[in-house]
């Protein structure tokens, strides 16, 4: 059995870090995780006027969240908080009201900066967000990446041993995390 993990990437830069710590993670997980991006550019700015005729892109993202088992989120801090794009995502799908795409979802968070702080500032208010909306949210562990181009290279490959063991370690987790909730609470 396979897990179907849907991930967003919070940064729409085209040289974007955190895609490329997206990569990384997806070379280091479980072969029982498949992966598939979420897209997150192409959404209009969220307002409730759309809630009785949702537009195309916003039926898209809601199916692609029905369709995972789980959601991971790699994003950057803008801020010390969430990119306005990512927040838009979500608020797009924790409505219509009564049809939060999120509810008991399995969740996790991590993210990428250039700065040593690592983006645990927004990945607190992120953690927040995604607690109010029901997601079952993996709370440890937590990981707060320092990017370097000396380690992460484009492609996903990761020239750091430890960098290696740490991603890979965080995904297992991920992994059982995903499990441990769908046992409980199986999506279909
Ligand atoms: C940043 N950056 C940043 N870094 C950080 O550690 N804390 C912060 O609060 C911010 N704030 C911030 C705001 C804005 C608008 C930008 C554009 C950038 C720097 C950030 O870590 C860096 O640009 C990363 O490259 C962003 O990730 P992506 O977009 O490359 O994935």
């Amino acid at each position: 059995m396979s897990y179907q993990v849907g991930y967003f990437v919070g940064s729409l830069s085209s040289t974007s870090i955190n895609r490329v710590l997206s990569k990384a993670l997806i070379r280091v997980a479980p072969n029982d995780l498949e992966f598939t991006e979420i897209p997150i550019r192409d959404l209009p700015l969220y307002s409730q006027d759309y809630d009785d005729d949702y537009p195309a892109e916003g039926r898209s993202l809601k199916d692609s969240i029905s369709a995972s088992d789980a959601i991971l989120f790699v994003t950057p801090e803008y801020n010390r908080s969430i990119p306005g794009g990512l927040k838009n995502a979500i608020d797009w799908a924790s409505r219509p009201w009564g049809q939060n795409s999120f509810d008991h979802m399995p969740t996790a968070v991590i993210g990428a900066s250039i700065g040593v702080i690592g983006t645990a500032i927004a990945q607190q208010s992120l953690r927040a967000v995604l607690a109010f909306s029901n997601t079952r949210h993996m709370t440890a562990p937590e990981a707060y990446i320092h990017f370097t181009d000396e380690v992460f290279h484009d492609d996903g490959t990761i020239a750091d041993s430890d960098t290696e063991d740490l991603l890979r370690s965080y995904m297992a987790e991920f992994r059982d995390h995903v499990q441990r909730v769908l046992t409980v609470l199986p999506r279909r």
